[in-house]
């Protein structure tokens, strides 16, 4: 059996990349070791706290802040391993201290979000297929020049090679330890990390209720939240129905139309454009994201799309209405600005989305080729998006230190939104 389990693992991962009806399972070999706290679903009022312990004594958890008069204590026997608290009614603004005593002894703190109507600005990291070891060298490159992020965002595939709880404790936990303590992470679902959805779902506790702002999804596969100025929405073009009447489109149409942030991110991992080591006008999940998603993105004048699947970093100009395959991509049609400095002119502006690649936080496999996209580069690196209510400005930060890409948008009269 020792020697037949890898071939088992890769048989099961290839039949969930292929197979139309997407079979899960369960890591029932997972090596249960202790994942330090991390932070989940941050937002002015409220958080969570989750950690893994293991053995049979008690621990104590204590939550307290010099603006809050009310200590938080929370006592857990060790009959389960997996410990997720919530904290509500929270104070905006402050320092939250948290403490475990007994068993598992750790300590850390968070920052709660502003008040929504003065959260005006954000920086968050985002990282993509960054499940391999070139992550600990792309996040040590970004972090020796950006700090203090608000959020990190996550493109999927995060653990290779099927998402399994060991492959996440070693690939993303154990290399995120510090940063995860107080920032609190969103994803959205990889093919590789759906190979173990109840994994997934279980080591993650995103906003499906709307705590974080946006319509309540009432999903952890697709969900929306807002970091300051930004909305973003977190979609799936793998493991969920995706037809008009469904309700994840449902969902989306209505989190979109209820949306007043100054700017609006859409992620999902299966890139609309790009061929490389996977082919937008082949591959079904790929196809069905241009052909469903980017319409309804671009009919609500989303800014940003952010997606990975192919181990590489590109970009498109600011773009409109292509829909079909590469070859119909015609750049006098679809094109609207050259950039890389964009303008739009309200909120809603509908003239135009800008479509990155961000697939290669841990691996890279070549340069994507797509008539679509203005740059490539085949480096290892992630993405620094620094939001105000004036622009977005989104940095590509290779892992020898340097901007390999930077591109902004402003809108003309983002100082007269209100949040
Ligand atoms: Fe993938």
């Amino acid at each position: 059996m020792p020697r037949l389990f890898p071939l088992i693992l890769t048989g099961l991962l290839l039949i969930s990349c292929k197979s139309e009806n997407k079979p899960y399972y369960v890591d029932r070999y997972a090596t249960p070791i202790n994942r330090s706290p991390y932070i989940q679903s941050l937002s002015h009022n409220s958080a969570k706290i989750l950690w893994q312990n293991k053995g049979e004594s008690e621990s104590l958890l204590t939550v307290w802040s010099e603006n809050d008069p009310s200590t938080r204590h929370f006592y857990f026997d060790s009959r389960k391993n997996d410990f997720n608290i919530s904290l509500s009614d929270l104070i905006p603004n402050s320092k939250y201290f948290y403490k475990s005593t007994g068993e598992r002894e750790f300590k850390g703190f968070f920052h709660t979000r502003k008040a929504p109507e003065q959260d005006e600005s954000c920086k968050i990291l985002v990282l993509g297929d960054s499940g391999s070891d070139g992550l600990r060298s792309v996040y040590k490159s970004i972090s020796t020049k950006f700090n203090n992020f608000d959020s990190i965002l996550l493109l999927g595939d995060n653990a290779y090679t099927v998402g399994s709880e060991d492959q996440y404790n070693r690939l993303f936990f154990s290399p995120l330890r510090k940063i995860l303590s107080s920032t609190p992470v969103y994803s959205v679902l990889g093919n590789h990390d759906a190979a173990s959805m109840l994994t997934y779902t279980r080591l993650f506790a995103f906003p499906k209720h709307g705590e974080c702002g946006g319509v309540p999804s009432k999903s952890e596969i697709y969900y929306s939240y807002n970091n300051g100025p930004v909305h973003i929405v977190v979609l799936d073009a793998f493991a969920t129905n995706m037809s008009k009447q469904g309700k994840m489109i449902k969902w989306l149409r209505k989190d979109l139309l209820e949306n007043d942030k100054a700017w609006t991110i859409a992620c999902w991992h299966h890139t609309p454009y790009g061929k490389g080591g996977h082919n937008s006008d082949a591959e079904e999940e790929l196809v069905k994201s241009r052909k469903i998603f980017n319409p309804i993105l671009e009919e609500y004048g989303v800014d940003l799309v952010l997606n990975g699947h192919i181990h590489s970093y590109a970009r498109t100009e600011m773009i409109h209405g292509h829909f079909g395959e590469s070859k119909s991509y015609d750049r006098d049609k679809h094109m609207k600005q050259t950039g890389p400095h964009y303008l739009k002119y309200n909120q809603k502006d509908k003239n135009g989305t800008v479509y990155v690649l961000l697939g290669c936080s841990g691996k890279i496999d070549g340069k994507s080729k797509h008539p679509a996209h203005i740059r490539q580069k085949n480096q290892l690196g992630g993405i620094v998006v620094d939001a105000d209510l004036n622009s977005l400005d989104i940095k590509f930060i290779n892992n020898q230190k340097s901007i390999a890409d930077h591109f902004t948008i402003s809108k003309a009269n983002s100082l007269m939104f209100s949040n």
